[in-house]
């Protein structure tokens, strides 16, 4: 009989992945808290959330139940011309005490950014502005993989080959108020706030993105916010944008919002901008929408994360790891952490994604027992909430280990 993974290599195209490297594709049998459990009996310290999406640790049995306790009452209806109270009630929660005052739902963080590009380009179009052809975005962004989200993401990196196809963008580095000029023929203004995650955790200051949005909104560029990796206390506080005392027109969310359950995202936006959607013509209407939006499973699932990351229980486990993390990044030469997000820079030679050594060191963390992911020359740690003291030192410790071995540490 063959195994999982022979079966695997024959019928599966995994994501960002060069299967000419054969490099070995792990089944996981399953998942508890801060481990993935291993078909050969290994047991795997899950330093980077699986993709940033896991919040509370795997398979969290307050959400587990959520979700079974959705599915026998409804698993899925049409959300055109229908509503419940799982979406209505996740809306009102996520939304209260934010300026945001409407919710747009769909599946996944390429989509909340398609969603924002398009409402913020309509936007413009439905008030007769027809100048506004561009976006505005950052230099070293990532936005997802869909057209719109490339469009928006770094000009240099894997998205390259796809430029051709791609809206007009115009990118800046960030930190660089003086390259935001002629701001009259841009729709929108997009930025990760306060860390470039995908990027290779690159944080920046809260000063800039507040000179820029109101340098933008006086320009009447609408600014968005994606928020797909840095949202729910990533950075420390439940939403990065809370750093800069001005909050984006709209705001997209996903990976955490179901702690890492299903796949769900929002775009919010305020009032304002979905005034301009209202008339009695239905071309005005904003004419989207995806199969699964606002599934109602996934809205139970993100409405018992919520209430597990406001506990108090969750907020001093956040404490913690953000001290802890805050003490280990000391001891390397160049490092820097926000919240709960660390990174460490490999010192020595560039090592671009595309290279061998972050999957090599990728490997050596395996072999570790700790699930990391580097992004080029940045090795970082994104854990779970339920990571104990001992298992965030135990990550520390794998990744200086590694660095000095083979020799880019420090
Ligand atoms: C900031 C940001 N936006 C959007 C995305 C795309 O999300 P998804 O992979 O769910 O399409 C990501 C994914 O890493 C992200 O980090």
């Amino acid at each position: 009989m063959k195994t999982l993974e022979e079966r695997d290599a024959s019928v599966i195209w995994h994501p960002y992945s060069q299967h000419g490297l054969k490099y070995p594709i792990l089944p996981v049998v399953s998942a508890q808290g801060a481990y993935l459990y291993l078909e050969d009996g290994r047991k795997i310290l899950d330093g980077i959330s699986s993709w940033w999406v896991n919040l509370h640790g795997h398979a969290h049995p307050r959400i587990a139940r959520a979700i079974a306790a959705q599915c026998e009452k409804m698993e899925h209806v049409i959300f055109a011309g229908f509503t419940h109270e799982p979406a209505v009630k996740l809306a009102e929660t996520i939304m209260g005490g934010t300026h945001f005052a409407r919710a747009f739902y769909s599946d996944n963080g390429s989509t909340a950014v398609e969603v924002a590009l398009k409402i913020a380009y309509q936007y413009h179009l439905n008030r007769g502005d027809t100048k506004r052809q561009k976006f505005l975005a950052l230099r070293h962004s990532y936005h997802g993989d869909t057209l719109g989200a490339m469009a928006v993401g770094e000009p240099d990196g894997y998205h390259a080959h796809f430029r051709s196809l791609l809206p007009r963008v115009d990118f800046v580095e960030p930190c660089d108020l003086g390259a935001l000029k002629d701001l009259g023929s841009y729709a929108a203004f997009i930025f990760e706030p306060m860390v470039q995650g995908a990027g290779g955790m690159r944080m920046y200051p809260a000063s800039y993105l507040r000179e820029a949005i109101g340098m933008c909104r006086s320009h009447g560029v609408l600014t968005i916010g994606d928020e797909v990796f840095t949202g729910f206390f990533r950075t420390g506080t439940c939403f990065a944008y809370e750093y800069l005392g001005i909050a984006p027109d709209l705001l997209c969310l996903s990976k955490g919002i179901t702690g890492g359950f299903l796949p769900l995202a929002m775009t919010l936006a305020t009032e304002s901008i979905f005034e301009v959607f209202c008339s009695q013509d239905m071309r005005q209407a904003f004419l989207h929408g995806h199969s699964y939006t606002a599934n109602p499973v996934a809205c139970a699932a993100a409405l018992e994360s919520w209430s597990i990351l406001h506990s108090e229980e969750c907020q001093a486990r956040l404490t913690v790891i953000q001290a802890i993390t805050r003490e280990r990044i000391k001891r390397f030469k160049k490092a820097r952490c926000i919240g709960t997000i660390g990174a460490v820079e490999m010192q020595g030679e560039h090592r671009s994604y595309l290279n061998a050594p972050p999957a090599l060191l990728a490997r050596q963390a395996l072999a570790r027992g700790v699930l990391l992911r580097p992004l080029g020359d940045v090795i970082y740690t994104v854990p779970p909430y339920c990571v104990t003291d001992q298992e965030l030192h135990l990550i520390y410790d794998v990744i200086e280990e590694m660095l000095y071995s083979i020799g880019v540490g420090g």
